[in-house]
């Protein structure tokens, strides 16, 4: 069997398809990163638009490298919430159609879900019952999976996601859009005991939540002042590696001690990572040192499945 997946929640057109072993036969991601960077920020109406001239290309693409034709299809799956509505409106309006013209079932897909997914694919065996955390440019959230079906909500962001955090921070400090990437760099410079930022709920057991709103503010206030405008080009490179250290260190704090309480709540004995921030280098290491200490198994999407991709 072969199942024709496509992505399009944000701002990457995606396609992949796969055989009944999960074996993954081809997979094309074009990325809209170029678009998007000068404002810093996904912007929905272009990343709609993108969406709309990408999808045909990218679906050839995908039927060409994985040696098939269209007519091989066994079905389509499709992300269809959540998302930004322009966006998946395009994903959904091709699965349909292909699926109309095709005669093929058509399955619909959370894009959080299949985030945790992404670890199942690259482990190649069941990953159920876990606790996942999807950590990415729209969300962080806890869930308690017992199987790929059953996806049990614990907690998360009660306002900004750990993505958009460091794309905002990254913004502050000059540095390039998507943010993850350029903040994980500049930190490597970086002491990340030179600023204490803010840890939301750290110490609060009865919650699974997030809270990356107030950490925001807080790396504006320390870096220019109450009341004052953003001036990355008034900073130090000492003083950007410093900042983007520590509000790297708080959000991992933040990350890893809830993940460590779900799987305390949950008595889950495996903690399922993917989404955009689940590249991050420090996060993966230090997950890795809380999960050998506290004896559970841990599951991270490979860098090249944690971001968006069909
Ligand atoms: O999962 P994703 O591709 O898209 C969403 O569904 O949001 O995640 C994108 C987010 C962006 O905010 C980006 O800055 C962040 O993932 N990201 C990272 C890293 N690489 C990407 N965050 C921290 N460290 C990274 N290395
Ligand atoms: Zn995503």
């Amino acid at each position: 069997m072969k199942l024709l997946a496509i992505e399009t929640t944000c701002d990457e057109t995606a396609a992949a398809i796969i055989n009944d072993d999960l074996e993954v036969l081809s997979t094309v991601v074009a990325s809209q990163e170029a678009l998007h960077e000068r404002f810093k920020g996904v912007v929905p109406e272009i990343a709609a638009r993108a969406h709309l001239e990408r999808i045909i290309p990218v679906l050839e693409e995908t039927v060409s490298r994985a040696g098939c034709s269209l007519q091989d299809i066994d079905a389509v799956a499709v992300a269809n919430t959540p998302g930004l509505a322009g966006s998946l409106l395009v994903g959904l309006c091709s699965a349909k159609a292909l699926c109309l013209g095709l005669n093929k079932p058509l399955v619909a897909v959370n894009h959080l879900h299949a985030h945790i997914y992404a670890c199942r694919i690259a482990e190649g065996r069941d990953v159920f019952p876990c606790v996942g955390m999807i950590v990415s440019g729209g969300h962080s959230s806890l869930y308690d999976c017992s199987s790929p079906s059953e996806f049990e909500y614990l907690g998360g962001t009660i306002d900004d996601a750990a993505g958009e955090a460091f794309d905002k921070v990254a913004s502050m400090l000059g540095l390039s859009y998507p943010g993850g990437p350029s903040v994980s760099k500049a930190a490597l410079n970086g002491d990340p005991t030179s600023y204490s930022y803010p840890r939301p709920f750290l110490k609060d057991s009865d919650r699974l939540d997030f809270s990356f709103s107030g950490l925001k503010t807080a790396v504006r206030y320390s870096l220019f002042g109450v009341g004052n405008p953003v001036d990355p080009a008034s900073l130090s490179e000492e003083q950007v590696a410093n900042v983007a250290a520590s509000f790297q260190q708080a959000v991992v704090d933040c990350l890893i001690s809830k993940a460590c309480l779900a799987i305390e709540k949950t008595s889950h004995s495996r903690l399922c990572v993917g989404g955009g921030v689940a590249a991050n280098r420090v996060l993966r290491d230090q997950l890795q040192t809380a999960a050998e200490e506290r004896g559970f198994e841990l599951c991270i999407a490979p860098m090249s499945l944690c971001t968006d991709n069909a």
